[in-house]
C-alpha cells in the first residue's frame, strides 16, 4: 500500500448547483436509484462534523453485542458505507450498502438534503444529522484536505477559509447544508439533528437522546461500554475506526482523529479573519433559526 501510486487531486465542478468532485458523481445514477429500506438509518453530515464518531456509536449500539467481531475485523467505512462515494479503491458506496446483510443498515452521506435519493423519504427512514459550528468545521476540513488525496488541494489557510466562506467546498456551502437539513427536520419527524458541541459537552446525555430517538433501551452497563468505546482517545488508537487503513490519506501530514475539540478554531483564525468570518456569517445566516456554539 505504501508504494501505491496516488491519483491526482480531483477538481471541483458545479453539480446541480453544488460543488462536487467526480468521486461523488461518477456513480450518480445508482445513487439516485438507490433503494432504501424502511429500517435503514441514514447518518447525514457536512464533512468533518463528527460523522465517524456517530457512525461508530450507532454501530456499537446495534451490533456491539450481537456481532462483536464487526468491531475488530471490519473498518468503519465498510460497516457504514459512504453512499455517494466511488473511490475506485473500494466498491462504490451503493454496492457496499446493497451487500450489507446486517439489519438495520447504517448508511453515511454528506449530500445536501435536496440531493438525497428519494427512496429515503419514501421509506420514511430514520435519519441522524450531525452539525458542527462553522469555525471548527472549517479548521477540521482544512487539515483533512491537506492529508486526503481524494479532495482538492486546500492551498494555504487564508485561501481555504475564503473558499469555505464562498461555499466552494466539496458538498457545497456549510451554510446551506446545515440550514437545509434543519428545515427538513420540521417536516420529516424521523430526523434527529444533533450537535458536535453537545456531544463533546456530554456524550452520555446525547447517547440517551439518540437511543430514545432510535427506540433503543440499552442497559446502563451497555451504554457505558458504548460511551467508553467512542471516547476520542479510544477511537484514535482503534485501527478499525481511525481510517489508518485508507491508502489515500497521509497521516504524517495530519491524522484523521486530529484533536476532537470544540474551539480549536482559536488556534487558526487571526482576529481579523474571525471578525470577517463573523460578519459574513451573520449575513448568510440571517434567516436561519439553527444556533451554534463555538465554545463549550
Ligand atoms: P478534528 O479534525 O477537529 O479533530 P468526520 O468523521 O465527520 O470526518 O469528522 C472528523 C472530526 O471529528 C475530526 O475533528 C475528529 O477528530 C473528530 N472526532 C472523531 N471522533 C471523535 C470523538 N470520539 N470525539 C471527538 N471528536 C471526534
Amino acid at each position: 500500500m505504501e508504494n501505491m501510486e496516488l491519483p491526482p487531486r480531483p477538481k471541483l465542478f458545479d453539480f446541480h448547483g453544488v460543488s462536487m468532485t467526480h468521486y461523488f458523481t461518477d456513480n450518480w445514477e445508482n445513487i439516485q436509484n438507490f433503494q432504501a429500506r424502511p429500517d435503514d438509518i441514514l447518518i447525514a453530515t457536512y464533512p468533518k462534523a463528527g460523522t465517524t464518531w456517530v457512525s461508530y456509536i450507532l454501530d456499537l449500539l446495534y451490533f456491539g453485542q450481537t456481532a462483536p467481531e464487526r468491531q475488530t475485523s471490519l473498518p468503519i467505512y465498510e460497516r457504514v458505507p459512504f453512499l455517494e462515494s466511488d473511490f475506485h479503491i473500494l466498491p462504490p458506496g451503493t454496492e457496499l450498502a446493497d451487500k450489507l446483510s446486517s439489519s438495520p443498515r447504517l448508511i453515511k452521506t454528506h449530500l445536501p438534503v435536496q440531493l438525497v435519493p428519494k427512496s429515503f423519504w419514501e421509506q420514511n427512514c430514520r435519519i441522524v444529522y450531525v452539525a458542527r459550528n462553522a469555525k471548527d468545521n472549517a479548521v477540521s476540513y482544512f487539515h483533512f484536505d491537506r492529508m486526503n488525496q481524494a479532495d482538492p488541494e486546500p492551498g494555504d489557510w487564508n485561501n481555504f477559509l475564503q473558499r469555505f466562506m464562498d461555499g466552494k467546498m466539496v458538498f457545497g456551502p456549510w451554510y446551506d447544508h446545515v440550514t437545509g437539513w434543519w428545515e427538513r427536520k420540521q417536516t420529516h419527524s424521523k430526523l434527529h439533528y444533533l450537535f458536535y458541541e453537545d456531544m463533546v459537552e456530554d456524550t452520555g446525555r446525547e447517547l440517551d437522546r439518540l437511543c430514545s430517538f432510535l427506540g433503543l433501551s440499552p442497559s446502563a452497563e451497555e451504554k457505558e461500554r458504548v460511551r467508553g468505546g467512542v471516547q476520542f482517545d479510544n477511537m484514535k488508537k482503534n485501527s478499525m475506526a481511525n481510517y489508518s487503513t485508507v491508502p489515500i490519506m497521509d497521516f504524517k501530514i495530519s491524522p484523521f482523529m486530529r484533536k476532537g475539540k470544540v474551539g480549536d478554531w482559536k488556534n487558526h483564525f487571526t482576529v481579523a479573519q474571525s471578525e470577517q468570518f463573523d460578519e459574513d456569517y451573520k449575513k448568510k445566516m440571517t434567516n436561519a433559526t439553527v444556533q451554534f456554539r463555538t465554545v463549550v
